[in-house]
């Protein structure tokens, strides 16, 4: 397996790997109920917070079930604006029985700070994670999967050339009542011949 080579650079943003200065801004956003609003967390108390910057800290990214976590800082300011994270899913071919290139399928998903939305941040940062995935990782295939409301999020997997393939009916029970899920993906064939 190719070795992340931390940090990525796009136009605007530094993504990198989360440092224990992390721990005030993450949680600033992370206990927001705005911010867990879609997702199938609660807002995340301090503890919880700490525990997660700890392991992406050291996260290693060697087999399938791992996640590669970015923190995403502004070149210019140096600010934290938030987080992207890369799935090695089960479901892809192993490395080691061949030398010839290993398959991966994959997961993908995003959460900005309030103040960073609105400015493209979240499509920036994906797209470098897509490169990397689909050019250095050997990833054939990433898909997002999101609460069907999200539209936000929705509209990132649109701007990336995310395919929506599915939506599962009511198969979440999430913060009291039945929400449906949204999957879009993206094959490496597409991403290579888009003009991302
Ligand atoms: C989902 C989420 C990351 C989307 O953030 P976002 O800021 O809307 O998405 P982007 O960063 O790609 O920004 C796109 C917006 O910036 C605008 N924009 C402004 N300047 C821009 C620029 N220079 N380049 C590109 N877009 C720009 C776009 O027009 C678009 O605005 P619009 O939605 O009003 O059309 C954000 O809503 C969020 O963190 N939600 C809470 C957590 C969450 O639900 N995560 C997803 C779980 S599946």
């Amino acid at each position: 397996m190719p070795e992340i080579e931390y940090p990525l650079l796009t136009e605007r943003l530094i993504l990198r790997r989360f440092a224990a200065e992390d721990l005030g801004p993450y949680y600033a956003y992370q206990s927001l109920p705005e911010t867990a609003v879609y997702l199938l967390n609660e807002p995340r108390t301090f503890a919880q917070c700490m525990a997660r910057i700890a392991r992406y800290i050291e996260a290693p990214f060697a087999q399938a079930g791992d996640w590669a976590s970015f923190a995403l800082q502004e070149r210019t300011s140096g600010i934290f604006v938030g987080e992207i994270a890369l799935k090695w899913g089960h479901g892809g071919k192993s490395d080691d029985a061949s030398r010839e290139e290993p398959a991966r399928v994959g997961e993908i998903g995003w959460t900005l700070t309030p103040a960073s939305r609105g400015k493209g941040y979240a499509t920036e940062a994906a797209t470098a994670v897509l490169e990397l995935a689909f050019n250095t990782l050997g990833f054939v295939r990433l898909e997002a999967r999101l609460d069907a409301r999200n539209r936000a999020s929705a509209a990132v997997c649109q701007r990336l050339g995310m395919v929506h393939e599915a939506t599962l009916r009511n198969n979440t029970f999430l913060k009291g009542e039945w929400t449906s899920e949204a999957v879009y993906a993206v094959l490496r064939e597409d991403y290579q011949g888009s003009a991302l």
